[in-house]
């Protein structure tokens, strides 16, 4: 458990980037708080840029739509749970991984828990997609996909399936499960992260009505769609499941030969 002495300094994936800080006008997102011995402490955490310009992803994802999605919805989670962290010393110095576990409390979720998670989601969402994404996984990526799945068709038709029958706003997930050793597709309510269960997240699609109504008003399968066919990011799966492999053996064991 972190101690309120602690100094938590943002990691470099939460600085604020100076640039579009100032095209958006971001407040400071730095907070200061004061230690019981009257010193100040620097605290929280920063709205992380998306990996690319934020008109990279035209003409599938608009500029106007990440400007209010990212800008608005992804900065107010930030600035929510910034202002939950300064009245609360016994969450200090949590990375936001950590904050995230800690917060789901096993199932019953502390007030900070949705602002954390959905701060998690949205980083972790912007690089899900790339320009030029869509088209089909890397070499890998794509056995692993057909192992697991039978097929990319099916895995496609998958993730699409759950995409549509997801009840009101969430998430939908491909998830690599440690104990089960293979890929597999979830669905989340509100702001539920699967990392509270132990998956690891490959790539994720946010269902919150405000991802889609900027550009596609109410129509969830046409936003669903063009993610699969044009923005996905299969470089950031591939990577994402290189780091996963690291904890999960996808393969017949490996014995070193001394
Ligand atoms: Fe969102």
């Amino acid at each position: 458990m972190a101690s309120c002495y602690f100094v938590p300094i943002p990691t470099s994936s939460h600085l604020i980037s100076a640039d579009l800080s100032k095209k958006f006008k971001i407040p400071k997102l730095i907070h200061t708080k004061k230690r019981y011995d009257g010193s100040k402490v620097t605290a929280f955490y920063g709205l992380k840029t998306p990996p690319y310009e934020l008109d990279a992803l035209e003409p599938y994802m608009s500029k106007r739509a990440i400007n209010r999605h990212w800008g608005e919805y992804h900065r107010n989670f930030i600035e929510g749970l910034n202002r939950q962290l300064e009245k609360d010393d016994i969450l200090y110095g949590y990375t936001l991984d950590e904050l995230v576990k800690v917060t789901y409390n096993n199932g019953n979720p502390l007030p900070e828990f949705n602002n954390a998670a959905e701060v998690w989601n949205h980083d972790f969402f912007w690089e899900s997609m790339q320009p030029g994404g869509g088209d089909m996984p890397t070499p890998g990526l794509f056995q692993q996909i057909e192992k697991d799945f039978g097929s990319f068709t099916n895995f496609r038709e998958s993730f699409i399936g759950a995409s549509l029958t997801l009840f009101g706003s969430g998430w939908v997930w491909l998830v690599l499960k440690r104990e089960e050793k293979r890929l597999e597709i979830v669905k989340t309510s509100n702001a539920i992260c699967p990392i509270v269960w132990d998956d690891i997240p490959i790539i994720n699609l946010d269902l919150w009505e405000h991802a889609y109504y900027t550009d596609y008003r109410n129509d969830r399968a046409k936003y669903v769609d063009v993610f699969m066919d044009h923005l996905v990011s299969w470089n950031a799966a591939t990577e994402r499941m290189k780091r996963a492999e690291a904890f999960v053996n996808l393969g017949e064991p490996k014995i070193p030969i001394a």
